[in-house]
C-alpha cells in the first residue's frame, strides 16, 4: 500500500516539473558562424513554443549567425527558458533588415534568458550613418513586442547596428547583470530602451555604449532600476518624448545607485518643444556618482538634436 502510495507520488512528481528539452543543434544548425542558422532557430523555437509544457531552449557554444528572426508566440507553452552558452552573429550587411529589429520576440509571455553574446556587427552601419545619414532602416539588435513577465540575465550585447536592447508595450520585465559594449562614437546605439512598458526591474547593467546607456520612451510606468555603471555614453534619459500630440506619460521610476564615468550627460529629460499632452511624473534619482560628466542634471524642454526639430514651435 505504502509503496503503490510512493509510486503514484513519484510519477505526479515527474508530471509535474515536466519539462521538455529542445537543443537547437537537433534543428540543423551549422554553428560555423557563416552559414545561416536562422531557419533552424525558428524550428527549434515552434517546437518549444507549441509544447504543452515548459521548456528549456538549448543553443550550446559555438558561433551562430542569424539573419533578422521572429520568435512568434502566443505560445503554449507557460514557460520557455533559453539557455545561451554560444555567440548569436548578425550580417553586417546594412540592407538585411525590414522591419528594423534584427532579434524578435513578439507576443511572448513567460521566458527567460540566461547567458549568451548578441554580436550585432554594426560597424558598417555606423560609418553609413556617419557618412551620409542617408541609410537603409538599421536593426535594433533585440526588440520584446508584447510580451510579458520576461527575465534576462547575464546576456552581453555587443555592436548593435542601433539599438541594442528594445521593450515595447510589454508588462512584467526583469533584466539582472546585463553587459553592453559598442564604441562611444557608434551613434544611437543606445543600450537599453524601454517604453510603452509598466513592471520593469533592471539590475547590475554594465553599460558602455555611443548613445543613452537607458533611456526611457513614452508610457513607461514603474520602472525600477539600480545599480548601473555607465560610460562612455549619453547618460539615463527620459525621452525624448512631445513626439505627438496623444502621447503616454512616464510616471514612477527609480533610479538608484548608479556610476557615471566619462559620459556627455548624467541624469536627463528631454522633450521636444511642441504641443502633446504627454507628461513626465514621481522620478525618483537617489545615490547617483558622476566622475568626469559634461552635464550632470539636464532638463531639455527645447530638445532640437543636429538643428534638426520639424515640428518645433
Ligand atoms: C507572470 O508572473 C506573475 C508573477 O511572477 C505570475 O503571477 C503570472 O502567472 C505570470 N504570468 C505568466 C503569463 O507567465
Ligand atoms: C550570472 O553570472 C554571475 C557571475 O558570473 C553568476 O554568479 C550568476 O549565477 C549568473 N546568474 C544566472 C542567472 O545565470
Ligand atoms: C511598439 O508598440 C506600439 C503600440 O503597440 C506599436 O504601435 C509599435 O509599432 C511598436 N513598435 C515596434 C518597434 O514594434
Amino acid at each position: 500500500m505504502a509503496m503503490k502510495l510512493l509510486i503514484i507520488l513519484s510519477l505526479l512528481f515527474t508530471l509535474g516539473s515536466a519539462d521538455i528539452i529542445i537543443d537547437v543543434t537537433d534543428f540543423g544548425t551549422k554553428a560555423d558562424g557563416k552559414s545561416d542558422d536562422s531557419h533552424a532557430f525558428v524550428k527549434a523555437w515552434n517546437s518549444a513554443c507549441n509544447s504543452e509544457d515548459s521548456t528549456t531552449f538549448q543553443v550550446p557554444a559555438g558561433k551562430y549567425l542569424l539573419y533578422p528572426t521572429t520568435f512568434g508566440g502566443p505560445c503554449k507553452s507557460s514557460k520557455i527558458t533559453i539557455n545561451l552558452k554560444g555567440e548569436l552573429i548578425a550580417s553586417p550587411d546594412i540592407n538585411k533588415v525590414k522591419d528594423g529589429a534584427w532579434i524578435r520576440f513578439e507576443k511572448v509571455e513567460g521566458l527567460e534568458i540566461n547567458g549568451g553574446v548578441l554580436d550585432g556587427k554594426g560597424a558598417l552601419y555606423w560609418v553609413c550613418k556617419e557618412d551620409d545619414g542617408d541609410c537603409p532602416i538599421g536593426a535594433k539588435s533585440l526588440l520584446f513586442n508584447k510580451c510579458k513577465n520576461v527575465t534576462i540575465n547575464n546576456l552581453t550585447s555587443m555592436n548593435s547596428k542601433k539599438f541594442h536592447i528594445v521593450f515595447n508595450d510589454s508588462k512584467g520585465i526583469k533584466v539582472h547583470g546585463i553587459k553592453i559594449r559598442a564604441p562611444g562614437d557608434s551613434p544611437n546605439t543606445d543600450g537599453i530602451h524601454v517604453e510603452g512598458s509598466s513592471d520593469v526591474l533592471i539590475t547590475d547593467p554594465s553599460i558602455q555604449t555611443g548613445d543613452d546607456c537607458i533611456s526611457i520612451g513614452p508610457g513607461t510606468h514603474n520602472l525600477h532600476v539600480e545599480r548601473v555603471t555607465c560610460g562612455p555614453g549619453h547618460g539615463i534619459s527620459i525621452g525624448s518624448l512631445g513626439h505627438h500630440l496623444d502621447e503616454a506619460g512616464v510616471q514612477d521610476v527609480t533610479v538608484k545607485n548608479v556610476v557615471f564615468d566619462g559620459t556627455t550627460n548624467g541624469l536627463r529629460i528631454k522633450t521636444f518643444a511642441r504641443k502633446s499632452n504627454g507628461f513626465v511624473k514621481n522620478i525618483v534619482y537617489d545615490g547617483v556618482v558622476m566622475n568626469n560628466v559634461e552635464n550632470p542634471i539636464i532638463i531639455d524642454q527645447k530638445y532640437c538634436p543636429h538643428e534638426h526639430c520639424p515640428h518645433q514651435v
